[in-house]
């Protein structure tokens, strides 16, 4: 793209309402500190530096003060130039996060960005090619990255054969068409409301395989495009990754390393 198109009016929606169990904090993911600072805190200071936001909406998990009064203070600290920071409870599912996001948007957004806050380090480049493909047209569009590492699909050994392995390998799929998919996700705010509203159509083993909210967009038959993504924007999930993002931060490079 040579020119950046004029911008919708755009809301982000950050699901942070996750227990984050595989982190074993004994606290919920959002809270926990990443050089010196809760994790969410680092997402909201990211979103609101790329400027695409009229509106920031946060998913909360239920009844927790702690965070609600940090993005009360956070609200404090943006006054009155900022987006506009609304807090909701988040639901059982990531999906119900989102929906309970949806509830909240202002009226008149035109584009809906969802993002992790469990992805606190996304560089503002991101979401600058996921807003102006929006502005560009799209009705939706994903941050994407190459895959690295060669990926099969698998099932569970059966037979007489169950000694030699827990699986068997049942198919290899062509790297070069596959890609690991990030957030922001972003979409046209009528088309993020038509996704979810047919989600609730799903049965319980359906709704259990949506991992992302392309998937809903996918499922109604409209195109879903993709942008580069950024190694910087790792999902932070195990105690791994909280090293590599405490890397990020501080590591050699000094200041925060950005890869755009
Ligand atoms: O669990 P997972 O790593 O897939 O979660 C991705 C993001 O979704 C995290 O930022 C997490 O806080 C959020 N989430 C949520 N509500 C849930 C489950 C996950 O907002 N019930």
């Amino acid at each position: 793209m040579s020119e950046s198109p004029t911008r919708l009016v755009t809301a982000v929606i950050v699901v942070a309402a996750g227990s984050g169990q595989r982190l074993g904090y004994g606290m919920p993911k959002a809270a926990v500190p990443l050089g010196g600072e809760p994790i969410l805190m680092h997402a909201l200071r990211g979103i609101v530096a790329s400027g695409v936001a009229s509106q920031v909406c946060v998913a909360l998990p239920a009844g927790d003060d702690g965070l609600r009064r940090m993005c009360d203070d956070f609200r404090d600290e943006l006054g009155d130039g900022g987006p506009l920071l609304s807090v909701v409870d988040g639901g059982s599912t990531r999906s119900g996060s989102v929906r309970a996001g949806i509830a909240a948007l202002m009226e008149g957004t035109e584009a809906v960005l969802v993002h992790d806050a469990a992805r606190a380090l996304t560089p503002e480049s991101v979401f600058h090619r996921v807003s102006d493909s929006l502005a560009a047209g799209a009705d939706a569009v994903i941050p994407v990255l190459p895959v690295v590492d060669t990926i099969k699909t698998v099932a569970a050994t059966t037979g007489d054969n169950t000694a030699l392995a827990p699986e068997v390998v049942t198919g290899t799929a062509r790297r070069e068409e596959l890609r690991a998919v990030q957030t922001p996700q972003g979409f046209r705010a009528a088309t993020l409301l038509r996704a979810h509203q047919a989600a609730q159509e799903l049965d319980p083993e359906q709704a259990a395989a949506v991992t992302d909210d392309a998937m809903l967009v996918e499922m109604l038959g409209t195109p879903v495009h993709a942008v580069r993504g950024s190694t910087q924007s790792l999902k932070i999930t195990t105690p791994l990754d909280l090293i590599f993002a405490e890397g990020l931060l501080e590591g050699p490079l000094g200041a925060r390393w950005v890869e755009g």
